[in-house]
């Protein structure tokens, strides 16, 4: 699905020239930002699904990634260490007593995915944790690479900063893969394989930051390189169906028959014409699946996902509820049974105006205004807001192009997002918040 972001306020950013970092690193940082974009080359072609590229939780392509990444981290001074939800960590301590800046995004992709969506955010950490390896930090510095933002193994979201921070709920272990795999069983697998949990106490991070492309259009529109983030929109994902009755397609009547995708299909126009007429709301039906899918024969049962996002709560809410009951409506009326399973909810949330705030001002002293750009693509620092400051910066992508083997950013704006966490980090050692 292609994001969408709403433009807001811009941050007002101080220019910082003369900011510790600025001028002293710069070549340093323009080999990093080369090592950074060959290696979103490597990263790209490690596939499930070679030639395109798809990369889901816990599959055999997020291992050999993980041990990709974990190289290049371990090659920028990190302790590296994978855990029991596939999350793969790069730390550097810091003085005893201090606390931790996490900087990471996600390694796992939609299917025939493009290569930065994720993948730039943890590449991006690895580079600021070499940029400021000499640097003396009065805090530890931690780099991650989530094992599942996407969502698409089991239809969720946030698997992999959700499990770390112990947030997953009974219902969620009970999810189930396309194989009947449940989660909660396949965690215990590698919990027993060694793997562990115990790995992240939230209480004591300093803050999150995540960099990401920006999914959308407007940095291009403003011919502008980094955005801030205010804020995230909340999503529910669901699986829902239909299930009638299969027969023979010349010889029953329209009127007898039990057909499974005709509801659906009445379900998929009303989604998008209900998300059409709510200013906010988002609507997207992006799998769907037909049994027993013969052309001669009637559709007896039909399965789809939805995913309901809106910044506001309520009007994602209230979407929802209105949509499972169109749906028990039109079975009813057809004669057919009704599915419908919420596989997820998470709410909105803002990012910490504090740590925000320094991140614009790291990202003015390199371009006239930073746009403050709210979030329709779910980020783990959705889930981090809930518990430690969590900050984003967005990086202009070409077109506003996502979820598409055509996404891009240029090296430019790669290295203008690297040089902007260089300064914030900097600068939160030198002026904590
Ligand atoms: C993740 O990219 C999402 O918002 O679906
Ligand atoms: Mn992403
Ligand atoms: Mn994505």
């Amino acid at each position: 699905m292609k994001a969408e972001t709403h433009s807001a306020p811009e941050m007002s950013g101080s220019s910082q020239s003369g900011a510790p970092g600025d001028e002293r690193k710069t070549s340093d940082l323009t080999d990093l930002a080369d090592t950074l974009v060959s290696r979103l080359d490597e990263l790209g072609k490690v596939s499930d699904e070679e030639p395109r590229l798809v990369r889901t939780f816990l599959s055999p392509a997020s291992a050999r990634a993980n041990a990709l990444v974990g190289g290049w981290m371990r090659g920028a001074g990190l302790n590296v260490r994978e855990d029991a939800w596939g999350n793969l960590w790069g730390s550097r301590p810091g003085p005893p007593g201090s606390r931790t800046l996490l900087i990471g995004s996600h390694l796992d992709t939609v299917v025939d995915a493009g290569r930065f969506d994720g993948p730039a955010g943890v590449l991006l950490g690895i580079a600021v944790a070499r940029a400021v390896a000499e640097a003396d930090l009065p805090f530890g510095l931690e780099v991650v690479g989530f094992s599942d933002e996407e969502g698409v193994r089991f239809q969720s979201t946030y698997l992999g900063s959700r499990g770390c921070l112990g947030l997953l709920t009974p219902a969620e272990l009970a999810l189930t893969d396309d194989d009947g795999i449940r989660l909660g069983d396949l965690i215990e697998v590698r919990r027993r394989a060694g793997f562990s949990d115990a790995v992240l106490e939230a209480g004591n991070l300093l803050g999150y930051l995540e960099m990401h492309i920006e999914q959308g259009p407007v940095l291009e529109a403003e011919n502008l390189p980094l955005a801030v983030v205010p804020g995230i929109a909340g999503q529910t994902r669901i699986l829902a169906g239909f299930t009638g009755k299969a027969g023979h397609a010349g010889t029953t009547p329209m009127a007898l028959r039990h057909d499974a995708l005709t509801a659906a299909a009445r379900m998929v126009t009303e989604a998008e014409t209900l998300a059409r007429d709510t200013p906010g709301l988002l609507a997207t039906v992006g799998k769907l699946e037909v049994a027993p899918g013969a052309g001669n024969v009637i559709p007896g049962a039909c399965s789809f996902t939805l995913d309901v996002r809106s910044p506001d709560n309520n009007i994602r809410l209230r979407a929802v509820e209105d949509l499972e009951n169109l749906g028990s409506a039109l079975a009813r009326e057809r004669g057919l049974a009704w599915h419908w399973e919420i596989k997820q909810s998470n709410p909105a949330v803002p990012c910490d105006a504090a740590l925000t705030t320094r991140l614009a001002e790291a990202a003015a002293a390199d371009q006239p205004r930073v746009p403050c750009l709210f979030s329709g693509a779910g980020h783990d620092a959705a889930v981090f807001a809930g518990s430690c400051p969590a900050a984003m910066l967005f990086i202009r992508c070409r077109g506003g192009l996502s979820h598409h083997p055509d996404e891009f950013a240029s090296p430019e704006d790669l290295a203008a997002a690297l040089r902007a966490a260089v300064r914030f980090v900097l600068n939160l050692a030198e002026k904590p918040l």
